[in-house]
């Protein structure tokens, strides 16, 4: 069983794009996965909505959860299940504090811009907080997203990052089309045409990391 929150006070890093593409890639594996929205613009449902109308088939199960049933209600629920990715956060809110309180793994991503890296570290200080109501150690991962193919601000921001001691840096992902278009019709890069094997490379390597110690 694994529960990774993928949360961040940031507004629009790329949470529910990686949430939801990382469902799709569990199930790929056979997995049991649930996903759990804990946003209430419900974006990940919506996404789930589009899957079921675009292929008819989800594979995957979702459920909205918010505020304190999401801690009280997400644990037992993810007991259930092999995988449970949150989908949390956008602002330091009663949601994402109570999704940290069942973390086993935390992914916050990141874009390489200085204000989304100054709310990565307000991020850290409410996954501190969570730790002392946490039964789990909690595992702190991040990635870059959105990341120009060009210029030093990758690497100036990723150099940043893998200076901040207790963290695990996953490399980066890049700004590609391929990612907001299979959104848009509720599949994963892995399933969108014409196919983007670079997406497809990052979003794999992603998943690898992340769920080395549970395959
Ligand atoms: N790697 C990427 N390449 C291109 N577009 C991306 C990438 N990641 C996310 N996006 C796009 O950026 C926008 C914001 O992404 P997303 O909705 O996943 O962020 P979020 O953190 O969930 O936002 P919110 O805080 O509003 O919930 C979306 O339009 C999405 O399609
Ligand atoms: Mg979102």
């Amino acid at each position: 069983m694994s529960i990774l929150v993928v949360g961040s006070t940031k507004g629009g890093s790329g949470k529910t794009t990686l949430a939801t593409n990382l469902a799709v890639l569990r199930t790929a594996r056979r997995r049991s996965v649930l996903l759990i929205d804990g946003d209430k613009q419900e974006n990940s449902l919506s996404f789930t909505q589009l899957r079921d109308d675009n292929l008819g088939n989800i594979g995957f199960a979702a459920v909205s959860l918010r505020n304190r049933l999401l801690s009280a209600q997400g644990a037992d629920l993810a007991a259930k299940y092999d995988d449970t990715i949150i989908d949390v956060g956008g602002q330091d809110n009663l949601s994402l504090r109570a999704a940290l309180l069942i973390a086993e793994t935390v992914l916050v991503p990141v874009q390489p811009r200085t204000y989304d890296i100054l709310a990565f570290q307000q991020t850290l200080e409410i996954i501190e907080d969570a730790r002392a109501g946490n039964p789990h150690e909690i595992r702190v991962c991040t990635i870059l997203n959105m990341a120009d193919p060009a210029g030093r601000d990758n690497e100036e921001a990723l150099e940043f990052l893998k200076g901040i001691e207790g963290i695990e840096v996953l490399g980066s992902i890049g700004r590609r089309k391929s990612f907001s278009n299979s959104s848009a019709t509720g599949r994963a890069v892995t399933e969108y045409q014409p196919r983007d094997p670079k997406a497809i490379e990052e979003i794999t390597a992603l998943e690898k990391e992340i769920y080395k110690e549970e395959d």
